[in-house]
C-alpha cells in the first residue's frame, strides 16, 4: 500500500506529435498497399471476366476490350493514391499546414491592425485632465421632538446640554447656514464659524464676519471650499435643505411638544439610518434623546 510509486515514463507533446505522425503514415502506407493488391486481384479479375468467361465481349473501343480501359482507369487512380501518399503528402504534410495557418493569422492581425487606424480615435482611452472637485457633504443638524417639534416663539423647546456640545463639536470651524429668524434668535453670532445667514431684504444688516445671501442656492456657494457646510435651521431652511442635502445629523428628543416651528418627516425611503446612539436624562439632559445620523438610501 505505502510501497515505492512506479515511475511513469513521460512523454513530451512533440514526441507525441512524432508517434501521431508516424502512426498516420504507417495507416496511409498499408492502406495504399491493399489499395495495389486488390488492383492487382482486380485487373486479373477484370481480364478473366471479359476474356474466359465472356462478360462484354462485343464492347470494343477503338479495337480494345473494355477491361484494357477499366484497368487503366484503376491504375490512374492508384498513381494518383501512390502520389497523394509520397509526393502531396511531402510538401503538403503537417508544417504546410502550420505555415498556411501562420500566414493567415498574420493576414488576419495586419486587417485588424488597418481597421483599428482607420476607426477614429478613442476619446476614452486619451488622457484627460479631470478638474478636482472636493465632495462637499450638505448636512443637516437639528434636534426634533417625537412629533418633529422644534421650535416655538423662535426659541428651542429643551435644554440639552450634550446636544449643545454634540452641535459645537460638529459644527465648529465649518459654515453654518441658516434663515434669518434662527439668525436673531442667538444672542450673538456662535464663535469659530461662519455664519451664512438666509433673507429676503436686500437691505439686512448683520455683524462682521457674516455672510448675508438670498437663496439657499448662493448659500450653498459661499460654502465651496469647506467640505462640510451645516444647515442649522430653522424650519423654513431646513424644509428646503432636505431636499439636496447628504446627510442628517438628528437629535430625536423622546417626548412631543407643542410648537409651532417643525422639522419635516424623514422619509425612510430616502434617507437610510446609519448611527443610533440612546442617552438617558439626567442632571444635564431633561429627556431621553438619541443621536441618529442618516445618509441618502
Ligand atoms: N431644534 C432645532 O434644532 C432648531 C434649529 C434651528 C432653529 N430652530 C427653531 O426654529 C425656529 C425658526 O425657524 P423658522 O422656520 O421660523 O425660521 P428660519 O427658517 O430660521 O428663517 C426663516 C427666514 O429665512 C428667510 N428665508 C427662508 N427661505 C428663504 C428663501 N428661499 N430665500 C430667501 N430667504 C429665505 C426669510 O427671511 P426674511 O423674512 O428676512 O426674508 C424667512 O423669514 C425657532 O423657533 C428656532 O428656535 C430649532
Amino acid at each position: 500500500m505505502f510501497g515505492k510509486k512506479k515511475d511513469i515514463p513521460q512523454i513530451d507533446k512533440d514526441q507525441l506529435e512524432l508517434i501521431q505522425n508516424a502512426q498516420k503514415r504507417i495507416k496511409q502506407k498499408k492502406r495504399l498497399y491493399i489499395h495495389f493488391v486488390v488492383f492487382l486481384i482486380g485487373a486479373v479479375f477484370l481480364i478473366i471476366a471479359n476474356t474466359l468467361l465472356g462478360i462484354g465481349e462485343d464492347f470494343k473501343l477503338f479495337d480494345l476490350n473494355w477491361f484494357v480501359y477499366a484497368i487503366l482507369i484503376w491504375l490512374f487512380l492508384f498513381v494518383y493514391h501512390l502520389f497523394s501518399v509520397f509526393v502531396t503528402h511531402k510538401f503538403m504534410g503537417k508544417a504546410w499546414e502550420q505555415q498556411q495557418l501562420n500566414k493567415l493569422v498574420a493576414k488576419q492581425q495586419d486587417r485588424i491592425e488597418k481597421l483599428k487606424q482607420e476607426l477614429p480615435k478613442d476619446i476614452s482611452s486619451e488622457k484627460k485632465e479631470i478638474p478636482h472637485v472636493p465632495k462637499q457633504e450638505l448636512t443637516i443638524i437639528v434636534a426634533a421632538a417625537e412629533n418633529d417639534a422644534i421650535g416655538k416663539h423662535n426659541k428651542l423647546i429643551w435644554h440639552i446640554s450634550d446636544d449643545l456640545k454634540r452641535f459645537k463639536n460638529l459644527t465648529s470651524g465649518h459654515h453654518i447656514i441658516m434663515g434669518r429668524k434662527t439668525f436673531e434668535s442667538f444672542p450673538k453670532p456662535l464663535p469659530n464659524r461662519t455664519h451664512v445667514v438666509i433673507t429676503r431684504n436686500p437691505n439686512y444688516k448683520v455683524p462682521e464676519g457674516v455672510v448675508v445671501v438670498h437663496t439657499l442656492e448662493d448659500a450653498i456657494k459661499v460654502c465651496a471650499n469647506d467640505p462640510q457646510p451645516y444647515v442649522i435651521g430653522g424650519g423654513e431652511i431646513y424644509k428646503q435643505a432636505i431636499l439636496i442635502a447628504d446627510k442628517i445629523e438628528l437629535t430625536r428628543v423622546h417626548e412631543s411638544f407643542p410648537a409651532d416651528t417643525f422639522f419635516p418627516k424623514i422619509d425612510p425611503s430616502i434617507w437610510k439610518e446609519t448611527n443610533s446612539v440612546f442617552h438617558k436624562k439626567d442632571d444635564k439632559n431633561e429627556f431621553d434623546f438619541t443621536f441618529l445620523t442618516y445618509v441618502r438610501a
